[in-house]
């Protein structure tokens, strides 16, 4: 907020001008400081900043337009106020051009001087105001997901064991209907419990962590790593989950933890969106300046209509058979914003009944930068 008592910097070359200013601002509880010319001026407000500055417009070494640009060069939220003899109405408005908030012709008397500046000071308080609210309300926005997903998580991780519980049997024997409506509440609860997982995801990746994270990584324990927790869904379909590494792969230039997230959303769809006993192949082989990474499945494909808008947040396939499964939209958006952030691309093949490539392309640890030159 405004700094108290408000500080307000007179630049004049006349002394008697500098001197009255001071006497009828300083009567108003308003601190001032006095400064005979536009480069004295300056070198005040680079060490003290003031909420207003009223700078004569004639002044020899550096006019009150020059002077005027250049303060709002150093801080555009200073207000300034040009005072101008009669004659110069143009100049002041030159300066009112450059940024000058208000204009004060001479002579003036100390009330006109004080409705001016007290005006000036009133448009400082609210820029200010209105600065603060906004930073205020950007950093709300950028919580506000985080807050609100952390919030949920953990009672819906802990009504979801409740219903685990009550499947088991441990609150007693469960009739046919029970565990029928027990087990689609559980099976909603893990959809939200997901949704909510990668809102957070979503709004947890910065592309600025993701660099400061970048290292040499094995893509093979990578795989490894993202295979965890995608072998139950494979099973339940009867996929196979084929992984083919050459022996000599360079290490690619990964955050590894969010590199294994692209892989298990790409395997995961991979495995999701294919027929019973289809196959899923991960492949790698070293590309100019890089890594390429495919991710290959027999499933459904998807229809050249579709695929400009996959990788948008929440789009979801028009498939009915897409349809029918549990999911948020989002697992190829933050896929695709983890590869960007990577200086990576991500890229997909696709035919309608036969199945999908995706693949992705990033740096081998040690070698050229992949230049986003595709996607
Ligand atoms: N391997 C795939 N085969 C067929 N369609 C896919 C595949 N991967 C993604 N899709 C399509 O892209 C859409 C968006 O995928 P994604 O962002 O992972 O969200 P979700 O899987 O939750 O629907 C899916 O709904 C589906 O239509
Ligand atoms: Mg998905």
């Amino acid at each position: 907020m405004m700094v108290n008592p408000p500080k307000v910097l007179v630049i004049d070359d006349e002394e008697i001008a500098r001197v009255a200013c001071r006497r009828v601002l300083s009567r108003e509880g308003i601190e001032v400081t006095l400064a005979p010319s536009g480069r004295e001026g300056l070198e005040i407000l680079a060490r003290d900043p003031h909420d207003l500055v009223l700078v004569d417009l004639k002044m020899p070494e550096m006019d009150g337009v020059e002077v005027a640009r250049r303060i709002h060069e150093l801080d555009p939220s200073i207000v300034i106020v040009i005072i101008t003899g009669y004659a110069t109405v143009e100049s002041a408005v030159a300066a009112m051009k450059q940024g000058a908030y208000d204009y004060l012709p001479k002579p003036f008397t100390p009330d006109e001087l004080l409705i001016v500046v007290r005006r000036g000071l009133e448009k400082r308080r609210l820029d200010l105001e209105s600065r603060a609210l906004r930073e205020e309300k950007a950093a709300i926005e950028r919580n506000f997901v985080t807050m609100v997903t952390h919030q949920l998580r953990s009672p819906l991780s802990a009504i979801l064991q409740y219903f685990d519980v009550l499947l088991e049997g441990i609150g007693g024997e469960l009739t046919e209907v029970q565990r029928e409506m027990l087990e689609r509440a559980r099976e909603r609860l893990q959809g939200l419990l997901e949704l909510i997982n990668d809102w957070l995801d979503m709004s947890r990746i910065q592309e600025g962590d993701i660099v400061r994270r970048l290292r040499p990584v094995d893509l093979a324990a990578c795989v490894d790593e993202a295979l965890k927790g995608l072998e139950w869904a494979a099973r339940e379909k009867d996929v196979a989950i084929q992984v083919q590494l050459p022996e000599d792969l360079p290490k690619i230039l990964a955050d590894p933890g969010s590199f294994r997230e692209v892989l298990s959303n790409l395997i995961s769809n991979a495995v999701k969106y294919n027929r019973e006993k289809g196959v899923v192949v991960v492949r790698a082989e070293a590309c100019p300046g890089g890594v390429s990474i495919q991710v290959t499945d027999t499933g459904f494909g998807i229809a050249e209509t579709e695929l400009p808008f996959i990788f948008d947040q929440f789009y979801r396939g028009k498939d009915s058979r897409v349809r029918s499964l549990e999911g948020t939209g989002l697992g190829l958006a933050i896929a695709q914003k983890i590869v960007r952030a990577h200086g990576g691309c991500l890229r997909v093949r696709s035919e309608l009944g036969r199945g999908s490539t995706f693949e992705v392309i990033v740096s081998a640890a040690g070698g050229d930068n992949v230049t986003n030159g595709t996607r």
